[in-house]
């Protein structure tokens, strides 16, 4: 569950967003296919590409990823690709899915394909059926024509293959990106309309980065010479679907989003969300670099075909209340068939919020109205999770029944969009204490926050109550994945001094030696960050401020906040003082102490560092008086 904040400032930010999930899944295809060694940087790392990234290494593609830098090394099979000796798993990923039949078939063996229920249900009929015309041979080991298959490429040949483009063009793009490795050259032929074409430009984009050989014979008949691919430095664009939520929340804010690194020329074709946006009223400013929306004070209603940018129906869809008319978006039934029936989702989601919206013959009416407070079901698909967090920020008491779905494609959604609460976030009385355990910060904390007559938050207790919770149910505590969804169920209540974790008192647990040993590992794993992160903030908005104290309040957490101080004493002092709490030996700490120093600097997210604002204090022969004395005429300065 999760309340969406709403915005009490209009934006004004540029922001960074994380590659694009189509081209990153066609540039891995492409430099997994190619020759030599390809370096791809602006990755996106989500589910959908580590369930790419995972078939394609399966299939004997050796890939190496940098998280930090968002880029991949990837050694080419040229071609060659291996029979997996397990099964491929494309979890409920549609490009993996598509993708991995013709890239299989490649393999000359049998291999084995198969996925979640929600992939199942999605249509991959006429993908398998063209296949098939090719001579690749499909054995369906369920229902036919869906997963589980398996695939045999032996007879794989060239010639001509027909694909219907209605249902999705996943299908022409799977066997383009595949078709340079055939044994002969390919002609492929579109027959009826081809929905959503902008992503076969894509693939052809992408393609012929990779030195691909693609004839354009007409809109709708392609020919591929089997040429092979190149390897290629290759920088993916953010992701214009991920941008489209952003463009809407300046549109309906009056305040201004820029897209730093998505430019006038991109190759996605979801940057015609923009003109969308500008016959409604919001002014666009397009450049080769970047895209900026600033909403203005008219934003109407409009009737759009969104046939060619299908994925920011839920955006428009989740916008549109606000409009001054009505918006009717046309030629999109095949998005019944997405992560979820979004036609279906849309209409009965806008309808628990109060909005009326009715489904037409292609696509959706909306008609203005005024959201009411509601929890909103997500239907596990990650657009309609991030569309209603948009609508979210400009209504109060909008809940996400699942929010964590959003990890699908944007695992840092969240994140981004609490860069655009910043402006009201600077306006909070925040003030950030951080330093390493032991430093005496939360007595100091508590004592300030008296002084200054603002509520406390001991942002470890947090971390400590997952760590309980998750010993509490014998989890993995490496399994990040369970972990993280433990942070996302519990909830937590601090009220100064105990802890109740879902109604149970857990304030002696959170401090027991168990929870000490394991507390480090649960801090470091950033989906519990992530939603400790989004908490803590909600907490301090909700409150108009307060004290928080903790490890990454200042760096990460409140950058924005009043005053930052970062408190810190000499490790023998830090024992002595927790010696005293505890009766244990001041050696038996500091060996403990210095242990989970070192995991908490070390760890990839968020680790414990000074802010370079923050006050640095030293406590080594202070007394608490002495320093929260000084700490609170700082604040007030
Ligand atoms: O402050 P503490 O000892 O109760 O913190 C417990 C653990 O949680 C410690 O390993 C650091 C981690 N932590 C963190 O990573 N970020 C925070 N904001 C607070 C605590």
């Amino acid at each position: 569950m999760l309340l969406i904040d709403p915005l009490v400032e209009p934006p004004n930010v540029h922001l960074d967003l994380p590659g694009s999930k189509s081209i990153t899944n066609r540039a891995l295809i492409a430099s997994a296919l190619a020759s030599g060694t390809s370096e791809l940087s602006g990755v996106l790392f989500s589910e959908d590409t580590h369930v790419m990234i995972d078939s394609l290494r399966k299939m004997g593609v050796a890939i190496s990823l940098n998280t930090d830098s968002s880029s991949a090394s990837v050694l080419g099979a040229g071609g060659a690709l291996k029979g997996p000796s397990e099964t491929l798993w494309v979890h409920q990923s549609g490009t993996t899915a598509r993708f991995c039949l013709p890239l299989a078939a490649l393999c000359g063996v049998e291999v084995e394909i198969d996925g979640d229920e929600q992939i199942k249900s999605r249509p991959h009929r006429e993908l398998c059926e063209a296949l098939e015309s090719l001579g690749v041979q499909i054995e369906y080991l369920g229902a036919p024509y869906t997963f589980p298959l398996r695939v045999n490429g032996e007879n794989l040949k060239g010639g001509q293959v027909t694909l219907r483009g209605e249902i999705s063009s996943q299908f022409v793009s799977a066997v383009l990106l595949a078709a340079p490795c055939f044994p002969e050259e390919l002609e492929i032929i579109v027959e009826g309309d081809l929905v959503s074409s902008p992503y076969v430009d894509m693939t052809i984009a992408v393609m012929r980065s990779f030195g691909a050989d693609i004839t354009r014979i007409s809109d709708k008949r392609y020919a591929v010479a089997p040429t092979g691919y190149s390897n290629a430095s290759y920088l993916i664009e953010p992701d214009a679907s991920a941008a489209s939520y952003f463009f809407a929340a300046a549109a309906v804010s009056g305040g201004t989003i820029t897209i730093d690194g998505l430019g006038s020329q991109s190759i996605q074709g979801d940057i015609a969300f923009l003109d969308v946006l500008e016959e409604m009223g919001a002014e666009v400013v397009r450049s080769a670099t970047s895209l900026s929306v600033t909403g203005t004070s008219s934003f109407s209603g409009v009737d759009v075909s969104m046939a060619t940018m299908s994925d920011t129906v839920p955006t428009l869809a989740a916008i549109a209340p606000l409009a001054s008319g009505p918006t009717t978006i046309r030629d999109i039934s095949f998005i019944a068939k997405k992560e979820s029936d979004r036609l279906g989702a849309l209409v009965s989601e806008l309808g628990k919020v109060g909005i009326d919206a009715e489904k037409t013959e292609t696509g959706i009416i909306i008609h203005p109205g005024d959201p009411q407070k509601a929890t909103v079901h997500t239907y596990d698909d990650h657009r309609i999770a991030m569309a209603f967090s948009i609508l979210g920020l400009m209504s109060s008491g909008i809940t996400l029944d699942s929010p964590q779905c959003v990890a699908k494609t944007f695992p840092t959604f969240f994140d981004v969009l609490d860069q655009v609460r910043a402006a009201g976030d600077a306006k909070l009385r925040v003030l950030a204490i951080d330093g390493p355990a032991g430093s005496g910060k939360s007595t100091l904390a508590k004592k300030v926050a008296e002084q200054l007559d603002l509520s406390y938050l001991d942002t470890g207790a947090m971390y400590r109550s997952v760590a309980a919770v998750a010993l509490s149910e014998s989890a993995e505590l490496d399994d990040e994945a369970k972990i993280a969804a433990i942070a996302d169920r519990i909830v937590i209540r601090f009220d100064g001094e105990s802890v109740d974790v879902d109604g149970e008192d857990l304030t002696e647990t959170i401090r027991g030696p168990q929870v000490n040993a394991a507390v480090s590992q649960v801090a470091a794993n950033p989906g519990v960050r992530s939603v400790m992160r989004r908490q803590q903030r909600t907490w301090a908005r909700i409150r108009g401020g307060g004290v928080l104290e903790g490890r990454d309040i200042g760096s990460v957490v409140f950058p924005q906040a009043r005053l930052k101080v970062y408190v810190t004493a000499t490790p023998e002092e830090r024992a002595r003082r927790r010696s005293l709490e505890s009766g244990r030996t001041v050696e038996d700490i500091t060996e403990e102490i210095l242990q989970r120093d070192t995991k908490d600097s070390t760890r990839g997210d968020s680790p414990l560092v000074a802010d370079q604002d923050a006050v640095v204090i030293d406590t080594t022969g202070k007394t608490i008086q002495e320093t929260a004395d000084y700490i609170e005429k700082l604040f007030l300065r």
